[in-house]
């Protein structure tokens, strides 16, 4: 018996997001999102790239799966796209929508594969732009719990695991504040950061209410989670006190403070709102209590941490910046901090004290400088180095009875990485964006035999 086995139901997976693969963004009876628009829009998008084609994967999804089969999953996150579903944002259903995720899931279900999907992955309606400016109205979160229900009517008799909305500060946060780096969609700077603060409120508002759609629409018992991409913090060392440090710190950082804590605790972090002060967003009476559903599980996005120490100062702690030539993958931001999946777990369950909700990793993964080799390879080493390093972090989350219940690795193959274009490759299949044609990496290879095995290689 080998002692470094993975729970026999452990969920192997990989995610992808709607406008990252699909293309055909005028097909299908598909309007403009927000990232039509932007992407679009000169200087937005690094050398003007756009999310079409992508991975043209409106059409070759069949073939996708057949690399998933072979890869050897039995879990996919995807995402649904709002503009496909309708297309105006509000209103009219759109048929051919509905059909494109119904033939996408049969043939999941068809292959072995069960579905992830995740409502809301940035694709705003272009229309509720135009109408109210999107997550700066507070109807946006209505018009979401609307579409989710029309989803789950629609596809509810198949899909049994839904995530909410994915990375709350990447639309809203990013969508609209000074400065933004990378900016992200709509990329309409509100003046106030109390303005931007209202909007990822909004979106807080949009899961709420989406939660409460799903479980009033669904016929079939289901999980719903949220997608969160909590800031990591990792205590330098294992002392008790950088430990504390380290809790400290986590309650403090801003998109936790304001986000992950309203979801999962039911308020916002004191600290935050204290240092928020005027900048705060507005809270009306009952808000909180649509935030905070009971959810099934949650979804952590994670990709790299910050290293903390306790300290003498008033807080009790201080963030360690990064020594020059510290590792780091293809990113500005994914600095190699393996221990990040492992903390990020032990935050959420004892830091907010939230051990009774399972957790699945639903992103993990990096950009890497992958190059064809003349015999038309890649040799992905440097991904696989920062996957397994990965993996053996969450195994010791396993080992020491945190609830981890499954790891997506992002992404299933390269894709449009939003402000970034085609410009960095997070796939475990190699993209040739002239020709369409998939080519499995090593560490394609690799994750299959950590799969078959049902432990790290
Ligand atoms: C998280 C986002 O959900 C995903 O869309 C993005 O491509 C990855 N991070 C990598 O940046």
């Amino acid at each position: 018996m080998v002692s470094d086995q993975f729970p026999p139901d452990f969920m192997w997976g990989v995610a992808t997001a709607s406008y990252q693969i699909e293309g055909a963004v005028a097909e299908g009876g598909r309007k403009p999102s927000v990232w039509d628009t932007f992407s679009q829009t000169p200087g937005r998008v690094l050398n003007g790239e756009t999310g079409n084609p992508a991975c043209d994967h409106y059409h070759r999804y069949e073939t996708d799966i057949q690399l998933m089969v072979e890869l050897g999953i039995k879990h996919y996150r995807f995402s649904i796209a709002w503009p496909r579903i309708i297309p105006d944002g509000r209103g009219t259903v759109n048929q051919a929508g509905i059909d494109f995720y119904q033939r996408l899931v049969d043939s999941l279900l068809n292959n072995g594969i069960t579905p992830h999907a995740t409502l809301f992955h940035w694709d705003s309606p272009q229309a509720l732009e135009d109408l109210y400016g999107s997550w700066r109205s507070r109807e946006m979160a209505q018009d979401f719990a609307d579409y989710v229900a029309v989803v789950v009517n629609k596809l509810g008799d198949r899909i049994t695991s839904w995530m909410t909305i994915n990375e709350i500060p990447c639309f809203t946060h990013l969508g609209y504040q000074v400065n933004a780096l990378p900016p992200h969609a709509p990329g309409t700077v509100v003046s106030r950061p109390k303005d931007v603060w209202q909007t990822s409120h909004h979106a807080l508002l949009a899961h709420g209410l989406g939660v409460q759609a799903i479980r009033a629409n669904s016929t079939f018992p289901c999980t719903i989670s949220l997608v969160d991409n909590c800031a990591v913090t990792v205590p330098i060392t294992e002392s008790p006190e950088d430990i504390l440090a380290a809790q400290k710190a986590f309650a403090l950082c801003g998109q936790n403070g304001g986000i992950t804590f309203p979801a999962l605790t039911g308020s916002y972090s004191p600290v935050l709102l204290e240092l928020l002060g005027n900048e705060a967003p507005d809270i009306l009476p009952g808000d909180l209590e649509i935030i905070h559903q009971p959810l099934d599980q949650l979804g952590l996005n994670i990709y790299s941490a910050t290293y903390v120490r306790a300290s003498d100062n008033s807080q009790g702690f201080e963030f360690l910046g990064l020594p020059k030539g510290y590792p780091r993958m293809n990113m500005p931001w994914l600095n190699i901090v393996p221990e990040c999946i492992y903390w990020g777990i032990r935050h959420i369950s004892e830091t907010l004290d939230r051990s009774d909700l399972p957790i699945l990793i639903t992103e993990s993964g990096c950009a890497a400088e992958d190059e064809l080799t003349p015999q038309g390879e890649v040799i992905d080493t440097d991904r696989i180095m920062y996957l397994r390093q990965h993996f053996k972090s969450a195994y010791r989350a396993l080992v020491e009875g945190y609830p981890l219940k499954g790891y997506f690795v992002w992404s299933l193959m390269d894709n449009f990485e939003w402000a970034w274009g085609y410009q960095r490759r997070f796939g475990l299949i190699y993209m040739d964006y002239i020709t369409q044609k998939r080519i499995p990496k090593a560490s394609f290879q690799w994750y299959a035999e950590c799969i078959r095995q049902n432990r790290v290689v």
